[in-house]
């Protein structure tokens, strides 16, 4: 069977070369050391490059994870996350941002972050785990939506996922995924997902996603305005039932 990336390939609008080479993104100051981020311009796939939507959850996240608690700020009380899974993670730029913080909280041992996407894009998302030194908590391995998760991914903590929604054909295999992570009565892992607004078909993806999820508009960060002007939103993805297959 043809792999959906040799089937939906070419309904991905090709986009200019941009955004070659390193990044360094401190976050105003935020991450010391700064974040690098090797992009490749989109040349591995649209994940080659940094989006919007990733720097929101980025910001979002280390705006509530003051002190030395990975989204301190926003846990519930006595809540502690170790185990961070991101989707559609692209260049790896969110799942990078918790491994630095991680470290710089000194929480390394505690936490482990699985950054994950296409195939193509392994080798990418492995040279930016390299580039900031993080291969001690950080993995990137191959997640491909709709697919049965491996073990190692259902009792996850943290989900992360960043501008995922834009294909239409991808939406029931995000869906999919979405509820294989969250398909435990008890200890749900929390879902963080920015999302950037381009077409009314993305409407489809939260209708259907709303018959197992409350989707709960995350506005309480600095420049939630700011985002809005980019038609660039977070949610956080709360599942309400709970179907044991
Ligand atoms: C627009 S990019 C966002 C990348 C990154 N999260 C960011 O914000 O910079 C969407 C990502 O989703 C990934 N993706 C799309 N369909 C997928 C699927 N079916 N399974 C796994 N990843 C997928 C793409 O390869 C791409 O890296």
């Amino acid at each position: 069977m043809d792999s959906i990336f040799g089937s939906f390939g070419d309904l991905v609008a090709t986009r200019p070369i941009e955004h070659l080479g390193c990044q360094d993104l401190s976050f105003g100051g935020q991450l010391q050391p700064p974040l690098k981020v090797v992009e490749d311009g989109g040349a591995s796939g649209c994940g080659g490059k940094i989006w919007t939507a990733g720097e929101l959850l980025c910001e979002y996240i280390l705006e509530k994870s003051p002190g030395n608690e990975l989204l301190g700020a926003s846990l519930p009380k006595g809540g502690h996350i170790s185990k961070v899974l991101e989707l559609g993670s692209g260049t790896g730029v969110v799942g990078l941002c918790v491994s630095l913080l991680a470290q710089q909280h000194h929480l390394s041992t505690d936490t482990h972050i699985s950054i994950t996407d296409i195939g193509g894009l392994v080798p990418l998302m492995q040279s930016n785990i390299d580039v900031n030194d993080v291969n001690g908590n950080t993995n990137a391995t191959e997640l491909l939506w709709g697919e049965p998760l491996f073990k190692e991914y259902r009792d996850i903590d943290l989900v992360l996922a960043a501008d995922c929604v834009y294909l239409e054909e991808a939406f029931p295999l995000l869906e999919r995924t979405l509820l294989d992570l969250t398909d435990q009565e008890d200890s749900q892992p929390i879902v963080l997902m920015a999302y950037r607004r381009r077409r009314k078909a993305d409407r489809k993806f939260f209708q259907r996603i709303k018959h197992n999820f409350d989707v709960i508009e995350v506005s309480d960060f600095s420049r939630h305005s700011q985002y809005l002007k980019l038609r660039t939103h977070l949610f956080q993805l709360v599942r309400t039932h709970v179907h044991k297959q």
